[in-house]
């Protein structure tokens, strides 16, 4: 396998729980607790900007309403994306793509993008944050690009090849393994319930590594650690972690 330059340890959607998720506020309150390396979810506004959000729709952690891929990001950036969470985060505004990568570099943490369009813009959005973060990133240690979506991470692969990619899974599908192949990964992120150590090791023999979201329990991290695991997603970040 070739060398692994991420943390054993993932903030998940920043640190998605004691903070608005996937805002810059969420990456300061991880940091804050030590975290070196996060997950985010990334999707294109109408007008093609890569922003941070979740859902397809911005009801459940924005003060706006529909699909995102309907609005041009002017718009979007005027949306209160904190005060579902808590009200010291009101007016909290969704990130741009850029905001976050500008911090992950300064702050010398990794980023591990999630690429989750809005249906029907997978290819779209695979190539525009796969062509996004190799400029955002020239020079340094490139983000670690992931999804459910084969076709979005066909589209990142064919926009900029030399960027690391990794198949997300919530389900080992039939023909999991050559999608994986075809895609030229280097990690596959399953859901935890599915890895164990016999995974790991099918995994490390085709040259893949092992990653898990979303643990939150400690003895499911501590078996998985056992087992050989190399980076675990976790919304806990005040139990465990860099710094715990
Ligand atoms: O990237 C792993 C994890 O974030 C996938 O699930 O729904 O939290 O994006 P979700
Ligand atoms: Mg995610």
């Amino acid at each position: 396998m070739k060398p692994w330059p991420y943390p054993l340890w993932l903030a998940h959607r920043g640190a998605g729980k004691l903070a608005p998720e996937n805002t810059l506020a969420a990456f300061r309150v991880g940091a804050g607790f030590g975290f070196r390396a996060f997950e985010c979810d990334v999707k294109l506004s109408r007008d093609g900007e890569a922003f941070l959000l979740h859902d397809d729709t911005l009801e459940r952690t924005t003060s706006g309403q529909g699909s995102p891929a309907g609005i041009a990001w002017a718009e979007l950036a005027r949306l209160d994306a904190g005060s579902w969470h808590s009200p010291p985060y009101a007016a909290e505004p969704l990130p741009r793509f850029a905001q976050i990568a500008a911090f992950c570099q300064a702050n010398a943490c990794m980023l591990n993008v999630e690429i989750k369009p809005c249906p029907g813009e997978e290819a779209r959005t695979g190539a525009t944050v796969a062509r996004e973060a190799a400029r955002l990133w020239a020079g340094a240690l490139p983000p670690l690009l992931s999804s459910f979506k084969p076709e979005a991470l066909a589209a990142a692969r064919d926009a900029e090849p030399t960027l690391p990619r990794a198949l997300l899974l919530d389900a080992l599908w039939p023909g999991w393994t050559e999608a994986a192949d075809a895609l030229g990964v280097v990690a596959v992120i399953t859901n935890w319930r599915l890895m164990d150590r016999a995974l790991i090791e099918r995994l490390h023999a085709r040259g893949w590594r092992a990653l898990v979201y979303t643990v939150n329990d400690a003895s499911v991290a501590r078996r998985l650690i056992g087992d050989g695991i190399d980076g675990l997603i976790t919304d806990a970040v005040h139990e465990f972690g860099p710094s715990r």
